[in-house]
């Protein structure tokens, strides 16, 4: 795969809201409690993002991220808790009404329409998400960012490679430029020097004023975006603070109840550090697992920032 993705350019701004004041909170989520069916997947999570500000989600697997991404973006309805947009509650709005407010969700897996074509799932893209300007102008930007696409243009979704599907459920995302994106494990599945370039577009987007919550596995790409980062933990917020201490959250959840976070400590020994240390510190060369597993699917957290 090509890795020519040139960057939102730095000049590049996202529309602001007229209404909302520059350094408003443009996300919050006040005690969320949501689940499938009998299953309750989050305890009561709050947190914000700021104007211009990227927060790191991280946590476990199952830990419930991808639930807080539906419901901030209207596919799970919470059973509880508030979800405001600019400071406008959209509780239980519709995906299409939170994506007309400015927000845009790339959710884990392979958003595309898999029978349409390259151009066909980001026409559709541009007119669902109310762009009004010239739809072959938007498309020569987004060929412009993302090479690749440009060469798939004419072939179904379905076909292209999983990191090609992924980069093009971002292109759809980026075409109209969102106040606020949840990236959800964007780099799965992408070549090392792709992720590179995407979070290269990703800095810019904050660059230019929009607010980013981003899931990732690859730990370390997230905090280096991050400027603040929450750990979940079995539905829970663990930790909610700098991305200076993240690392060190990340590794006492890993550890488990019991362990405290102290210097000398089997969690402290991990901060910072490696994946082969985490192994060490969970006890082993085990694989990293995190809890409500389900079999087959990828599981575990990842401080590397190269993926096989
Ligand atoms: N569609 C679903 N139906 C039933 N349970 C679900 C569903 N999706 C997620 N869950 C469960 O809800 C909990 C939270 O899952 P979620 O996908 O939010 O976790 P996650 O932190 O995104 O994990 P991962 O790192 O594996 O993506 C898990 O126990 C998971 O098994
Ligand atoms: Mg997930």
């Amino acid at each position: 795969m090509s890795a020519e993705v040139p960057p939102v350019p730095p000049n590049a701004t996202v529309p602001p809201n007229a209404t909302v004041p520059p350094n408003a909170t443009v996300l919050e989520v006040e005690d969320l409690q949501a689940g499938y069916g009998p299953y309750r997947a989050l305890f009561g999570v709050s947190f914000t993002v700021e104007h211009g500000e990227a927060v790191a989600l991280l946590g476990p697997n199952g830990a419930g991220k991808s639930t807080v991404a539906r419901v901030v973006s209207g596919l799970v309805r919470p059973s509880a808790g508030r979800v405001r947009l600019e400071g406008r509650d959209v509780t239980g709005f519709a995906p299409w009404r939170i994506a007309r407010a400015g927000l845009a969700h790339v959710p884990e897996g392979r958003a595309v329409f898999t029978t349409l074509s390259v151009e066909e799932n980001l026409v559709l893209a541009l007119g669902r998400r109310g762009s009004r300007g010239d739809v072959a102008a938007s498309l020569a930007a987004v060929y412009e960012r993302f090479g690749v696409l440009a060469d798939l243009r004419r072939h179904r979704a379905g076909t292209l490679s999983g990191g090609q599907q992924r980069l093009l459920s971002l292109a759809k995302v980026l075409a109209v430029p969102p106040r606020v994106l949840v990236a959800d494990e964007l780099s799965l599945g992408l070549a090392p020097s792709v992720v590179d370039d995407v979070y290269e577009n990703l800095v810019a987007l904050r660059g230019a004023g929009a607010a980013l919550l981003v899931v990732e596995q690859q730990v370390e790409r997230a905090l280096a975006l991050a400027s603040r980062a929450v750990v979940l933990d079995h539905g829970s917020v663990a930790y909610d603070g700098p991305v200076a201490g993240a690392m060190e959250a990340v590794a006492r959840v890993f550890a488990g109840p019991g362990v405290t976070s102290a210097s000398g400590t089997r969690g402290a020994d991990t901060v910072g550090v490696g994946a082969r240390t985490w192994v060490a510190a969970r006890g082993g060369n085990r694989p990293m697992t995190g809890y409500g597993e389900e079999p087959g699917r990828r599981r575990s957290w990842r401080t590397s920032r190269r993926r096989s």
